[in-house]
């Protein structure tokens, strides 16, 4: 997140996110909700008046990290009264929405705990801590918790952003799950499906490209899910939002996450060969191989439902890059069920992907399965999956060595001179370039690839029209 220039503000925020890219914007936006306030970004804590801490409650690990920082955070707020001053502490995000109260009992130095849809309501929840805070208030320490799914959309009450952005930005479309998966607790944390209309999508969209965003990531917990009226009365889906996000000038790139099977409609299909700016890039969880368990999961489809989606992509699309998440040691899963993930990842081939343990979260129908998969069964299936997923995206990075990309630079490398950007299939590239580069979009030919990124030399002079440099099917996608 960029610093804010303004001489004016006085006071200073310390963010800190955890979690998925919703969290991301969320800290974003309530950063644009606290800067009227007089609040500033900084990145150290130390220096900090207000900190907040935007959670993330989907694996127990990612819990738990919250309340170790909480426990580093108290020595200096107790310093911080000691010399008559105050360090607000606030906790955001999804443990704030699942735990509520007992955040507070856990943590009695916490002064606000408040969930993902009551971020609006921020300015008046830190003037009532701050009250209750000052000398001859009522005690400090029994946190405000502001927990309710207010009637109130937050996106409607959310200030819009004025600041410059950065060139690759997201943009949240649509928040909350109705599919409960046995599993997840986002349907708990973030509540009901609920699709921002087109109209303010595409306004915000204008803004952020004003703004100086190149590349928009639409977001939500079912980004394909989202709906809502179109121009002429009628209802959109995504496909048809991502071509009127098309027409919006000087946007080059659009993106969209995450995306759940059975919501991969014609139409949105149908996109990824008719826009341009749409990359050749699809995250589509698909958590496991196995029939048997797909089905105790609730994602009411099966390994074949999820192959003959990668199917039409490809034959709509022939370049696109698949990522997924898997979740192994799920309550019940046999060695069978875990060969059957690793065929369907053998057989796709995935350009990245991201794999979990399964963690039993409380009040999730998973958790109170009998049959837990044992700690060290769970641990060598994740080796092994691992190890395969990490093949397929060493092979995928390799194909490009060779070729001619184009590549969109968002922001200075470590080394100073370098610079760096991501291919249409999201890979990180670094080149050496200069800073003024950063928001163009330039051929490159990559060099060398690792895992994690790959390395190349700007095709001088050469600017990428929007699908100027040809990219051939071959190589690009089934990476293994
Ligand atoms: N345990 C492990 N992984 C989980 N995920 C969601 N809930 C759990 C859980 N209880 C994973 C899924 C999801 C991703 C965001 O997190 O793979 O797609
Ligand atoms: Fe969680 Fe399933 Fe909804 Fe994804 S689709 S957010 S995994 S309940």
């Amino acid at each position: 997140m960029r610093e804010r220039g303004l001489t004016a503000l006085t006071k200073k925020l310390h963010l800190k996110t955890y979690g998925c890219q919703m969290n991301v914007y969320d800290s974003a936006r309530m950063a644009d909700v606290l800067a009227p306030l007089g609040y500033a970004l900084t990145d150290v804590a130390d220096e900090a008046d207000l900190v907040i801490l935007n959670t993330c409650h989907i694996r127990e690990k990612a819990g738990e990290k919250v309340y170790s920082e909480l426990g580093r955070l108290r020595p200096l707020k107790v310093q911080r009264r000691a010399e008559g001053g105050d360090l607000l502490l606030a906790v955001a995000g999804c443990v704030a929405q699942a735990e509520g109260a007992e955040v507070v009992r856990r943590a009695p130095h916490v002064d606000i705990v408040v969930g993902p849809q009551s971020y609006h309501q921020l300015p008046e929840l830190i003037a009532r801590a701050t009250r209750a805070a000052a000398p001859g208030g009522p005690a400090p320490g029994r946190g405000i918790v502001a927990t309710d799914f207010p009637v109130e959309s937050k996106f409607d009450s959310l200030p819009q952003q004025s600041e410059p952005q950065d060139v690759s930005v997201f943009l949240a479309v649509q928040e909350g799950c109705d599919k409960f998966c046995t599993f997840c607790v986002v349907p708990y944390t973030r509540g009901a499906e609920y699709s921002r209309p087109a109209a303010d999508i595409l306004a915000e969209a204008r803004r952020l490209v004003t703004l100086g965003a190149r590349e928009i990531t639409l977001l939500g917990q079912n980004v394909n899910a989202w709906h809502g009226a179109g121009g002429s009365g009628g209802e959109w889906g995504l496909g048809r939002l991502i071509r009127a996000l098309a027409e919006v000038d000087g946007l080059r790139r659009i993106r969209y996450t995450t995306s759940h099977p059975r919501d991969m409609d014609d139409d949105l299909i149908a996109a990824h060969a008719d826009v341009p700016q749409l990359m050749p890039f699809l995250h589509l969880p698909v958590q496991s191989g196995s029939d048997r368990l797909l089905a105790r999961m609730n994602r009411r489809h099966t390994a074949d439902d999820y192959r003959r989606i990668v199917d039409r992509l490809r034959a709509t699309r022939p370049d696109i890059a698949l990522s997924s998440d898997f979740i192994v040691g799920y309550p019940g899963e046999s060695d069978a069920d875990f060969a059957q993930t690793m065929d369907l990842i053998a057989a796709t081939g995935f350009a990245q992907a991201f794999s979990f343990k399964y963690s039993p979260r409380p009040g999730t129908p998973a958790a109170s399965e009998p049959v837990q998969v044992d700690e060290a069964v769970k641990a060598g299936r994740l080796a092994a999956l691992q190890d395969l997923l990490r093949t397929q995206q060493d092979a995928f990075n390799r194909a490009t060595v060779g070729r001619r990309v184009p590549v969109l630079f968002e922001k200075r490398g470590r080394h100073p001179g370098q610079l760096v950007g991501r291919t249409p299939w999201l890979q990180s590239v670094h080149v050496d370039g200069a800073e003024r580069l950063i928001g163009c979009e330039l051929a490159v030919d990559i060099e060398a690839a690792g895992t994690n990124s790959l390395a190349g030399r700007i095709v001088t002079g050469e600017t990428t029209g929007l699908g100027a440099v040809a990219m051939g099917a071959a190589g690009m996608g089934a990476a293994a």
